[in-house]
């Protein structure tokens, strides 16, 4: 715990930010089973967002615990500790008046509604990707469901660590019904409907 320490506010708002990109930022929150097809949503609505020049960030697991998060592994309150960070960018981000998404397992209800308190209730988007894990486990891109039915992973999510499935989440994509294109669509058009763009 920091001492010592004092807050200072920032000379430009993000009320002003927001108002000189003529949109407002938020967070698009992707939840989901490894495998679901998380990034690959995210990425497809960042490139259609890109393509209509509306600014993006995707922060993605795997790619954050190569930096940022490199010193957590996936025990129960390393992946807390994972979460809360990301939340804390995430607030960031959506303070530079940017639009961020992020697709992280997120495991745990507790984590996720944490980093909802910690924004206003028009700036995060849950979005949950909804795949049966018999799906995610028949993909296996990475061969790591293979490796945690072996033994070789402790702690893999779907197999001996929980996934708390979101109980009311803004939007739920269905990646073994739909195409990605059409997944990243839904969202783009949930996005439209609610004015966010
Ligand atoms: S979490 O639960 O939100 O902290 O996880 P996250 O930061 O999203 O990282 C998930 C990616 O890490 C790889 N991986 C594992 N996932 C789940 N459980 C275990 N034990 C594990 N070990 C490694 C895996 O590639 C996840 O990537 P995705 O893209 O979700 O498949």
């Amino acid at each position: 715990m920091s001492t010592n320490i004092t807050w200072h506010d920032a000379s430009v708002t993000k009320a002003e930010r927001r108002q000189a990109n003529g949109r407002h930022s938020f967070v698009l929150w992707f939840t989901g089973l490894s495998a679901s097809g998380k990034s690959t949503v995210a990425n497809a609505v960042a490139r259609k967002l890109f393509d209509q020049k509306i600014g993006n960030y995707v922060l993605d697991g795997d790619n954050i615990r190569h930096g940022l998060n490199k010193n957590l592994g996936f025990t129960e309150e390393d992946r807390k500790e994972n979460i809360r960070r990301i939340g804390e960018v995430a607030k960031l981000f959506v303070d530079s008046g940017t639009i961020v998404l992020t697709a992280f397992i997120s495991p745990f209800r507790a984590d996720r509604t944490q980093v909802r308190d910690l924004l206003e209730a028009d700036e995060f988007i849950e979005v949950f990707v909804d795949c049966p894990i018999e799906e995610c486990e028949k993909r296996d891109p990475k061969g790591l469901y293979q490796k945690a039915r072996n033994g070789e992973i402790k702690h893999f999510t779907g197999i001996d660590s929980p996934y708390e499935a979101p109980e009311q989440p803004e939007l739920v994509i269905h990646t073994h019904l739909h195409s990605i294109e059409d997944c990243a669509e839904q969202v783009i058009q949930y996005l439209r409907e609610k004015a966010f763009i």
